[in-house]
């Protein structure tokens, strides 16, 4: 039996995790699982009501569960910062989910805005450190408000931290066994403190993975190759930073935001799984939004539950969709609603 903490969250969040649970369930039927769900109200509402956003005690209850399943976070009421640093990134930090895994994989090649690209060219995983670097939140005003002012913001790169990121991604490339290359997604020639440690960490690591084919871009780079070469990589590591900025350049090769799932990972304890597009307040109650990333996101969490085939039969139902039913994956496009998307997929489970 696995305890599912559900986080809907804001704007389309509950719309979009709905669906996924509605695949789910119909997995659970299929595939011979039992899963009970605990639905968790943290948000930008739940905010305005008690200026509340993630207490010590809510996470020492999300502890005792199998995984969290979480919509978006971000609401239009409250100012940027709040709800991510207080409930995204409390939740990413305090459960340790030190790895952020995000597969970039394009299903239909009509969806993609890469002139002649097809499924096979897109198809890589990016490992973004998801405990540190800029994230970490150290810094300093100096003389705020003044002409002299100075604001100081510090990437915090631990050796610790870099090396379990770094080690994950190699073992991820090998179980994952395609073109087994891990690329290193860096900024050597300038950031020359944490990208030493990382360029030194990554070659020490590698030694014990002679069969993983090792290769180095920096971050600007790496985006020029998202568009021009999309089939040189394979898996990619990098920091929390430049993660992030790649990963939304990912998901519009692989088809936009409606198909981008994540998951925060936290090998030895809870993991959270979530659609990384945000909150969309402008879609939001209208039943248009694409709710396959936050069903992706519930494949990619059975996955780490154990229940593989169930997780893989999921994404195949996806990309049967994807390919014969939706005319986009933009929201208010795709031909059918949000639930009747999420009944689509059903179907074809
Ligand atoms: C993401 C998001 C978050 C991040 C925001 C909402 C804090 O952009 O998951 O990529 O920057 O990590
Ligand atoms: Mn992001």
């Amino acid at each position: 039996m696995y305890t599912i903490a559900v986080i809907p969250g804001d704007g389309t969040g509950p719309e979009v995790i709905r669906e996924g649970l509605k695949v789910l369930d119909a997995a659970a039927g299929k595939y011979g699982f039992k899963y009970e769900t605990t639905m968790f109200d943290f948000g930008g509402e739940r905010y305005l009501l008690t200026g509340k956003t993630l207490e010590d005690k809510d996470i020492v209850q999300l502890k005792e569960f199998s995984a969290i399943y979480l919509g978006a976070i971000g609401h239009p009421g409250v100012k940027p910062g709040i709800l991510e640093t207080g409930i995204l990134l409390k939740l990413r930090f305090s459960l340790d989910q030190y790895i952020n895994l995000r597969p970039v994989k394009l299903y239909n090649a009509a969806f993609c805005p890469l002139k002649d690209k097809v499924p096979g060219d897109i198809d890589f995983v990016v490992v973004r450190e998801n405990s540190e670097g800029l994230y970490k939140g150290m810094g300093e005003f100096r003389n705020k408000g003044t002409p002299d002012e100075v604001a100081i913001q510090i990437s915090y790169n631990t050796y610790v931290g870099v090396e379990r990121c770094i080690r994950y991604a190699f073992e991820y490339c090998r179980l994952r066994n395609k073109k087994k290359k891990l690329t290193l997604c860096g900024k050597t020639n300038v950031l020359t403190y944490a990208w030493d440690l990382w360029q030194r960490t990554f070659e020490q690591v590698a030694k014990e993975y002679p069969d993983i084919a090792c290769d180095y871009a920096h971050v600007d780079a790496t985006t020029m190759w998202f568009v021009k070469n999309p089939e040189w990589f394979d898996v990619i590591v990098t920091d929390n930073m430049f993660g992030d900025i790649i990963t939304d350049l990912g998901a519009m090769i692989q088809g936009g935001m409606g198909i981008a799932a994540g998951g925060n990972i936290n090998p030895r304890g809870v993991s959270m799984f979530e659609p990384i597009g945000g909150s969309a307040p402008k879609y939001t109650g209208k039943n248009v939004i694409n709710p396959l990333a936050a069903i992706c996101a519930g494949a990619m969490m059975l996955e780490q539950l154990g229940q593989a085939e169930a997780g893989k039969a999921i994404e195949d139902a996806v990309i049967k969709v994807a390919t014969s039913k939706l005319q986009s994956l933009a929201a208010g496009k795709m031909g059918y609603s949000t639930s009747e998307v999420g009944d689509l997929v059903v179907q074809q489970l």
